[in-house]
């Protein structure tokens, strides 16, 4: 199925043309077409595709706005198509939307109303299953400390940094979300700006919530006061996962440590993976254990739940096969030990993939994202080699 939505630009001033073209192009997953003036008239034959979207701008001296529109409307019924016009007469723009223009978008165009027209279109879409629809990974762990966020983080940031990629990255750990001191973003919003007005959700409040981070990452911020935690509900968390699963490729849940409850329940039952980290130390690996059993019993399959050793020193108390026994499948993935890198990648406010590529722990989270995206060449390997290099 389609994972980029197809936009098609037919604006004939030349200055407009390049703006909107500059503009389009900075959208992950959207391929942009450049069409020439009247290509849309002449119907799909001249055209050789059919677009998402079609984008014409409104040719002033010519006088024929109308009947443009309806005879792209003819040639492409299915297609979404947007007017850009400096005419803002309401008469005009009346009866421009009546011939079956979706959007008429007024020169000069705020970036963000074209953006937003665009993932409005994204979202129907993948309603209608048209599009593919983002993949949902929760992170949660047994116990704090363990590095449920700081993996959260990077993973979010590894698939953000990719070219083609749009991420969200949700912290789910309502109560002590710190999800945003890694990535050094002081909220403006955060999730109780949409629970407390859930019936006004669409794409555009939504992404106005969300905050921008330099990585590309969409992120929504866990509340400021951790009681209001109590006022979020299933119900909410169901809404905003629904929805923004059509917006982006992946979404990454930071689903917190030590207890679950009915958020981060949904939050796996919406999950295509279920991460659950733990480290090598006795008691993590005793609650993992325990924890896993219960996200289970309550009706999450084991096909979902994948266990991650963070931290995994070769030749440490435990065995990896040691701390596999107690486990109903195998360890998925292993992430190295990297404390003062990552210290430091904290202390900036920077993920680390981001801070320090080749950074073993970097090194170790691409490949990560590349196995749960089944791309890796060898799909054993398992984050860390043994001895002559093979898969641990
Ligand atoms: N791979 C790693 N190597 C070294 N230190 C790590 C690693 N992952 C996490 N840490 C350390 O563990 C601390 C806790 O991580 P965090 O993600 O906040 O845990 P959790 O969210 O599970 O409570 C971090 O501040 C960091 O210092
Ligand atoms: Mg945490």
């Amino acid at each position: 199925m389609a994972t980029e939505l197809i936009l098609a630009i037919e604006i004939s001033q030349p200055n407009r043309a390049k703006a909107f073209l500059g503009l389009a192009k900075q959208l992950k997953g959207v391929n942009v077409l450049q069409w020439q003036s009247r290509t849309a008239e002449k119907g799909v034959s001249a055209a050789k595709t059919i677009p998402d979207i079609i984008l014409i701008d409104d040719i002033l001296e010519s006088d024929d706005l109308l009947s443009r529109v309806q005879a792209i409307k003819e040639n492409f019924p299915k297609t979404t198509l947007f007017v850009v016009s400096e005419n803002k007469d309401h008469q005009n723009i009346i009866s421009v939307m009546k011939a079956g223009a979706a959007e008429y978008l007024i020169e000069p165009v705020q970036e963000d109303l074209l953006y937003n027209a665009i993932e409005e279109v994204r979202a129907k879409l993948a309603s209608s299953g048209r599009l593919a629809q983002g993949r949902i990974y929760s992170f949660v762990s047994a116990k704090g400390g363990v590095g449920s966020t700081v993996l959260a983080v990077n993973t979010a940031a590894a698939l953000a940094m990719g070219k083609k990629s749009t991420v969200a990255l949700m912290d789910m750990s309502f109560q002590s979300g710190d999800a945003s001191v890694l990535l050094d973003i002081v909220p403006q919003n955060t999730i109780m700006n949409i629970c407390e007005n859930i019936h006004r959700l669409d794409v555009s409040f939504l992404r106005g919530v969300m905050s921008d981070h330099s990585t590309g990452i969409n992120f929504l911020p866990a509340p400021a006061n951790p009681e209001d935690s109590e006022d979020i509900t299933s119900e909410h968390v169901s809404s905003i996962l629904n929805l923004s699963k059509k917006l982006y490729d992946h979404l990454i849940l930071d689903c917190g440590s030590m207890h679950i409850n009915d958020c981060s329940l949904e939050a796996f039952k919406h999950s295509d993976k279920v991460f659950v980290v733990t480290d090598m130390s006795v008691p993590a690996i005793r609650n993992t254990v325990r924890l896993c059993k219960l996200i289970r019993k309550f009706g999450i399959s084991l096909e979902k739940i994948e266990i991650i050793v963070n931290r995994y020193i070769k030749g440490g108390a435990l065995s990896l096969g040691e701390i596999e026994k107690n486990f109903d499948k195998l360890v998925y993935w292993l992430i190295p030990n990297d404390f003062s890198e990552i210290v430091s990648s904290i202390n900036r406010g920077v993920p680390l993939v981001k801070l320090s590529r080749n950074a073993p722990f970097s090194k170790n989270m691409f490949e990560f994202v590349r196995k749960f995206q089944g791309a890796l060449d060898d799909p054993e390997f398992r984050g860390i080699r043994g001895t002559f290099g093979k898969s641990i």
